[in-house]
């Protein structure tokens, strides 16, 4: 009788190879494979030859119910899950250590347990330590059941036990299967915990959030295969220093991704932060050359912050071009698009942008506001501080237009800021009240513009 094959793991990406190799054929990190035994029973092998056909139902005879949503009492974290929790659904909410998870969902577990029975189960922490939390956060008359177990069977016989209809598993990466012989916390016992884990999310209806640990390289420690088994994947994110907190959807198979929810840490817990649009925003009491603000989006909301740049001569055979908060690359090409469209020659400059607040910026929108803060950095000129810009710059020297142009005016708006210098296309059809807007589609009249300013 033929034994059960073992595979090979990647602990990066989680890929199956039957060879041992030294690098992942798939993701190429090094020494990452590791054995793994699949429970396969040697019936499987026999059974698999000797299924009948399934049934295949046509589309519109499908019947369904809209998905029912428990809401968490917690309206930024509703908001990222896309209206609460849905019945039956496995959430991953992976961040560094020491960040908030544990916190977060403690906060949200207590308060949902006074809707529907709870069951929070951690591997990491005693009983007494959960409790601790629970008092400085002070749910400490919350009906939720707490668990201190690392066997995944038996959480799941417990969660059954008192009917939860959420399980919150703190962390998955400590829970261990009895099905593996493999040591708690490797590759093969995360996978197979997690399976478990979907298996009873699916079959009991009972939503499942798991707490993932993140490597320091951000990736979620273990195998991102974690990653395509849940419905719904949220991050955790936060620049060192800071109180506030953005937790981020970067799956949604019931909302959007990339929304986000933001959260300041604080003595008692996690508080929302309802109004996050101008957090990152500093105000300079004189108006500074090389700073402007710009109006970036986050999900669904719009966000206000400064862009800085420092252009200084530089006696270096290279110069430097260093962003901080926005791709290098993308600066590089815009001084390019300064010299050969708006006349401007920056290489005998260093040039230096940040975005201020640890803010991270992919959108092209943030283009101009760099374009104009290096211009306003090289002249020494400051710009108005009641303007705001964004727009997208082409290779051709022309300014792009940026999707929801109208929202972002109106957050300036509200925010007190009276000028905006935005794409010709995204200039409001019915003028916004409180700010005047600019609209340009070339890179020299934005020049013009600020030297006129
Ligand atoms: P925690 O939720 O334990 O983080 P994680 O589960 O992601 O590892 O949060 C730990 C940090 O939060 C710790 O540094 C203490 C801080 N904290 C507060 O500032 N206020 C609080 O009310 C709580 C409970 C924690
Ligand atoms: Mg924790």
């Amino acid at each position: 009788m033929a034994r059960p094959k073992s595979v090979f793991l990647c602990s990066e990406c989680g890929n199956e190879t039957p060879r041992w190799q030294g690098q992942c054929p798939a993701c190429g990190a090094w020494n990452t494979l590791t054995g793994f035994n699949p429970p396969v029973s040697r019936e499987a092998g026999r059974r698999a030859r000797r299924v009948e056909a399934g049934s295949a139902t046509p589309l519109v005879e499908v019947g369904y119910s809209d998905s029912v949503r428990l809401p968490t009492g917690l309206g930024e974290f509703d908001r990222v899950l896309g209206g609460g929790l849905v019945e039956g659904s496995v959430t991953l909410l992976g961040g560094e250590p020491g960040i908030g998870k544990s916190t977060l969902l403690l906060q949200a577990a207590a308060a949902l347990a006074g809707q529907v029975p709870v069951l929070y189960a951690t591997g990491e922490e005693s009983l007494q330590q959960v409790a601790l939390r629970g008092r400085r956060l002070g749910v400490q008359a919350s009906p939720l059941h707490l668990a201190a177990d690392t066997s995944v069977e038996r959480v799941i016989e417990t969660a059954r036990g008192c009917a939860a209809r959420v399980l919150v598993v703190d962390s998955v990466q400590t829970m261990s299967t009895e099905a593996l012989e493999s040591a708690p916390g490797s590759v093969s016992q995360l996978r197979e915990s997690a399976a478990r884990l979907v298996e009873h999310a699916k079959g009991s209806g009972a939503s499942v959030i798991l707490i993932g640990h993140v490597t320091k390289e951000g990736a979620l420690a273990g195998p991102r295969v974690l990653e395509h088994m849940v419905d719904t994947v949220l991050y955790f994110e936060s620049d060192s220093g800071s109180r506030y907190r953005i937790v981020r959807a970067v799956k949604n198979r019931f909302g959007a991704a990339n929304e986000i929810g933001v959260f300041a840490m604080g003595e008692e817990g996690l508080r929302e932060v309802r109004n996050p649009s101008a957090i990152f925003l500093s105000r300079h009491e004189q108006p500074v050359p090389g700073s402007v603000v710009t109006v970036i989006r986050e999900g669904s909301r719009q966000m206000l912050v400064e862009v800085q740049a420092l252009v200084d001569a530089s006696h270096a055979a290279n110069p430097r071009r260093v962003a901080v908060g926005m791709d290098t690359n993308r600066i590089a090409m815009l001084l390019a698009v300064l010299n050969r469209h708006g006349g401007l020659a920056l290489h005998g400059h260093d040039v230096f942008v940040n975005i201020v607040g640890g803010v991270r910026v992919n959108e092209t929108a943030a283009d101009l506001s760099a374009l104009v803060a290096a211009v306003s950095s090289l002249s020494g000129r400051p710009l108005p501080h009641d303007l705001v810009c964004f727009g997208e710059v082409g290779l051709a020297g022309e300014i792009r237009p940026v999707p929801h142009g109208e929202e972002r005016l109106r957050e300036a708006a509200k925010h007190g800021f009276s000028r905006a210098l935005v794409p010709k296309a995204n200039c409001p059809r019915q003028p916004i009240p409180g700010v005047e807007v600019k609209g340009i589609s070339r890179v020299a009249e934005a020049i013009e513009v600020l030297q006129e300013s």
